[in-house]
């Protein structure tokens, strides 16, 4: 089953990623960390940045690949994935630049990024933990509803509804949203050996208990979740509001004992 923590805040949230992310380093400080963009994961990032200090964790080792990445962006730009990577994780994290990686959005060579990246990916022996957040529409990286549970990293078409979730960070300005992306494909975010998704808020309390509690349908990509080994959920009460089993989902939480981890 997947496991749902139910948290009263996204710092709450961010401090039980942080944990598992901390030990992890520990143990293997070459570990490779699958990496989103996008707010959800903001306070994990911040409480992972404040352990690896606090701890004096050498990070020089970790390697990272990013989710996905807008087409047509130049690198440079202030809202590219590359970026947002740069700005919230590589420098406060202290991660090594050269070992973070961000799908190829140039559209000149995007043609075999998709599989490049994959293979990139299994090169570094896969991932061990991804963070995920999760769109309004379901989608996981950028697989809009529809995608194939078994796609590698590709191009995707943007829907009209993630633009616009995502103009925001363009001045509000839907014109300068991308239309196309190149993400990671459900059948790769599957390879990860822990799937960490993080949402908050009311608006995505429909797509939470479609993922963990609706039938598994491409229409969904995010319900895939259902069919991997080590998946946790950590949501909000807003974004639990929908969940029919939240009280069991409390409950095996309070229940479970410290050394289990999550
Ligand atoms: C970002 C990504 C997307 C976002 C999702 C939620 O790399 O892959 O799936 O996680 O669109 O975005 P926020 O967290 O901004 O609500």
């Amino acid at each position: 089953m997947t496991e749902v923590i139910i948290v009263h805040s996204q710092e709450e949230a961010g401090a039980i990623y942080a944990q598992a992310v901390a030990k992890l380093i520990e143990r293997k400080p070459d570990c490779v960390l699958g990496l989103a963009t996008g707010s959800s994961p903001l306070a994990a990032y911040r409480e992972l940045a404040k352990i690896i200090h606090e701890r004096h964790l050498d990070v020089s080792r970790v390697r990272g690949f990013a989710l996905d990445e807008y087409a047509g962006l130049e690198p440079e730009h202030p809202e590219s994935y590359r970026s947002v990577i740069t700005r919230t994780v590589v420098e406060p994290l202290g991660l090594t630049p050269e070992l973070v990686h961000v799908p190829n959005g140039n559209p000149d060579t995007i043609e075999h990024a998709g599989e490049e990246y994959d293979r990139a990916i299994a090169a570094a022996g896969g991932v061990d933990v991804q963070i995920l957040g999760i769109g309004t529409d379901g989608h996981i990286g950028f697989n809009e509803p529809g995608s194939s549970l078994a796609s590698g990293t590709r191009i995707k078409t943007l829907t009209e509804q993630t633009r616009e979730d995502n103009a925001r960070f363009f001045g509000g300005d839907m014109d300068k949203v991308p239309t196309h992306c190149i993400t990671q494909g459900i059948g790769t975010i599957m390879k990860a050996r822990h799937l960490i998704l993080l949402a908050f808020g009311d608006g995505k309390a429909e797509a939470i208990a479609e993922t963990v509690e609706g039938g598994v349908s491409s229409f969904c990509p995010a319900s895939a979740l259902q069919l991997h080994p080590h998946a946790t959920v950590i949501v909000d009460e807003k974004a639990a509001s929908k969940l029919r089993n939240k009280d069991y989902y409390r409950y095996a939480y309070d229940h479970k004992p410290a050394w289990q981890g999550i």
